[in-house]
């Protein structure tokens, strides 16, 4: 009892050195970071289920009004990194959390409609959303200046 209560506490105590750059596990894999940082920051897998990613992955030629295709080979590597770091798969960071209240079914496609991320925004005013530096609730760094290393518990 003693030993758990113990455990609990430093657990907590450790967590914020702990978690560093693996809040959420960043993309470090280059092809991802090109192929999937051109149009808008690589997102993280840890955002999605596979089951997303997979889906993304098979409609690339007509991605949220893009063609965003790309070779066989390319998109199997890409498709792999997702799928095995995605957020029902990875266990580590907030990877959990972020997955916590998505349905056990469908394949949602955007990280900004996930439910989590909802509650973590859901205070910020229209006006801010609106900024011309913002433009669109996908561009996480313009906020979270860390977003590319995982990093968003502060802004
Ligand atoms: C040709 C440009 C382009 C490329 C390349 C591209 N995307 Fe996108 N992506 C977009 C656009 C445009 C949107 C919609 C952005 C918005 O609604 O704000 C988007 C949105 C997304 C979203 C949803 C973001 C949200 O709002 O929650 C994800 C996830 C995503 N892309 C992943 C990928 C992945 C993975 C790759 C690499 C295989 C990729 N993208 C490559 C243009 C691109
Ligand atoms: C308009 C600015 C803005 C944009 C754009 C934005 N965020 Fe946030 N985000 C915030 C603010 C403000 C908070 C609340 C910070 C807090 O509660 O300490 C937050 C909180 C979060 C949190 C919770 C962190 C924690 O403390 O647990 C995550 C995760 C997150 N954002 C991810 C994202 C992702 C991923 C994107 C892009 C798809 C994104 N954000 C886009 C402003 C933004």
């Amino acid at each position: 009892m003693r030993a758990a209560l113990l455990a609990l506490v430093l657990g907590a105590l450790a967590t914020p050195a702990f978690a560093g750059n693996d809040w959420v596990p960043p993309v470090k894999d280059p092809l991802v970071l090109k192929e999937c940082g051109a149009c808008h920051m690589a997102f993280q897998p840890a955002f999605l289920p596979a089951r997303s990613w997979n889906r993304m992955m098979d409609e690339l030629a007509d991605h949220f009004g893009e063609d965003a295709s790309l070779p066989a080979d390319k998109t199997k590597a890409i498709r792999d990194f997702y799928t095995t770091n995605a957020g029902d798969v990875l266990t580590q960071g907030r990877a959990r959390k972020y997955m916590q209240w998505v349905a056990p079914s469908g394949t949602p496609q955007k990280i900004t409609e996930n439910p989590d991320f909802l509650r973590k925004h859901d205070r910020i005013p229209e006006r801010v959303w609106k900024d011309p530096k913002v433009v669109t609730k996908s561009n996480c760094p313009a906020c979270h200046r860390g977003a590319d290393k995982g990093y968003f518990e502060d802004d």
